[in-house]
């Protein structure tokens, strides 16, 4: 196995990483990744940098934001890769947000059968629009496209 450079350039982060040269320079204007510059003004990245660009592939993975990954490296030194301390603290926190989205997700599944080959779309019984048919307490016909009484509301 061949050692790394201190200090990689761009194509050899992305050869490493799998990261599209593009991404690599979107994550940076994010500021979810930082390098320096040659004279030249040439990209060179800290091999640090693989960790954190594995983490952020590993949070889009389970469908977190750039701005909740962003949120949590910035929890973190700029240098510092993030150990697997932090991908297990920083995960935990993230625990709560995918168990909701996940329970949501399986209830749109359940729903979903009546849907499967109707087409309707239907504002007013189709789960898609009205899930758990919140809007029926609202009255019967369209509730939602009622004139109210305050123009303004
Ligand atoms: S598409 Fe008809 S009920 Fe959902």
């Amino acid at each position: 196995m061949t050692k790394l450079p201190a200090l990689l350039t761009i194509g050899e982060v992305a050869h490493r990483s799998g990261v599209a040269q593009t991404a690599l320079r979107f994550y940076e204007e994010r500021g979810l990744i930082t390098s320096t510059r040659t004279t030249g003004n040439q990209r060179r990245y800290q091999r640090a940098v693989l960790r954190r660009l594995a983490f952020i592939r590993a949070a889009q993975r389970v469908g977190l934001s750039l701005e909740q990954i962003s949120d949590a490296l910035a929890t973190l030194p700029d240098d510092h890769a993030p150990t697997k301390a932090d991908w297990a603290r920083l995960s935990k926190r993230w625990r709560d947000e995918l168990d909701a989205r996940i329970d949501g997700l399986q209830r749109l599944r359940d729903n979903l059968t009546g849907c499967i080959g109707c087409g309707c779309l239907s504002l007013r019984t189709c789960v898609l629009h009205n899930p758990e048919d919140r809007y029926a307490e609202l009255g019967p016909g369209a509730p939602l496209l009622r004139p109210t009484t305050d123009p303004k509301a």
